[in-house]
């Protein structure tokens, strides 16, 4: 099997620690693909930074340049990801929604982390500190982190896979970031594994690892 081409998707000054994890997964092989090219929307993102250092193609396509609005957006992304061969999109700390054009033509190709147990504390404004601040402020003993197939909305498509991580009685949003962080990278090197492996499923709103010939679930998992 050819390896999958990957596209990163960060924002503004997105500092791309997910997008490390990826990168050092497609190279040591956890991930059977590579990073083609890092979309971001500003540059000299840190995230782009680390992408040229790893040798990666960069392409900045700010949404702010498109007076035609997100039609124009979307097909300018969509012109980046034809151009570099894209098979799958990784969105690592992309702040917007994507264009109802690029989702239409990835359809069930496009995974998102959310650093908490969607679908609690998501959707429009829940980024970043206020999402762990929300989960500090609820008294909730558990958070985690979610990886998603995206749709049209924010944080809403197939969760493909979820880990818990403990909220301690003194934590605050730092602090609990902080330990939700190395775990974001861990579930979202494996979802990405799954998907580009062929393991997964669609099936309405859920995600399921396809069933192995004699019955197993090809990952342990159902
Ligand atoms: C992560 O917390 C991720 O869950 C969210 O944006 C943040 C990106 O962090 N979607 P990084 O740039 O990958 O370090």
């Amino acid at each position: 099997m050819d390896a999958v081409r990957i596209a990163v998707f960060v924002s503004g000054q997105g500092r791309g620690s997910n997008l490390q994890a990826i990168l050092d997964a497609c190279a040591d092989g956890r991930i059977p693909g590579r990073v083609a090219v890092v979309i971001g929307t500003r540059a000299g993102a840190p995230a782009l930074e680390r992408a040229v250092a790893a040798g990666v193609d960069t392409a900045v396509v700010s949404p702010r340049q498109f007076a035609g609005g997100e039609d124009e957006y979307g097909d300018a992304l969509l012109s980046v990801l034809r151009e570099h061969g894209v098979d799958l999109i990784c969105l690592a700390g992309y702040m917007r929604l994507l264009p109802k054009n690029v989702v239409a033509a990835f359809r069930h190709r496009i995974l998102n982390i959310h650093p908490a147990l969607l679908p609690f504390f998501g959707g429009r404004g829940m980024y970043g500190h206020h999402v762990h601040e929300a989960v500090v402020e609820s008294g909730m003993q558990v958070t985690g982190c979610t990886v998603h197939l995206v749709d049209e909305e924010y944080d809403r498509g197939p969760i493909l896979l979820q880990t818990v991580v403990p909220v301690l009685p003194d934590d605050t949003a730092e602090t609990l970031a902080a330990r939700v962080l190395p775990a974001e990278h861990n579930t979202y090197v494996e979802a990405i594994r799954m998907v580009a492996g062929g393991e997964i499923e669609v099936r309405g709103r859920r995600a399921v690892v396809k069933k192995a010939p004699g019955g197993a679930s090809s990952a342990g998992r159902s």
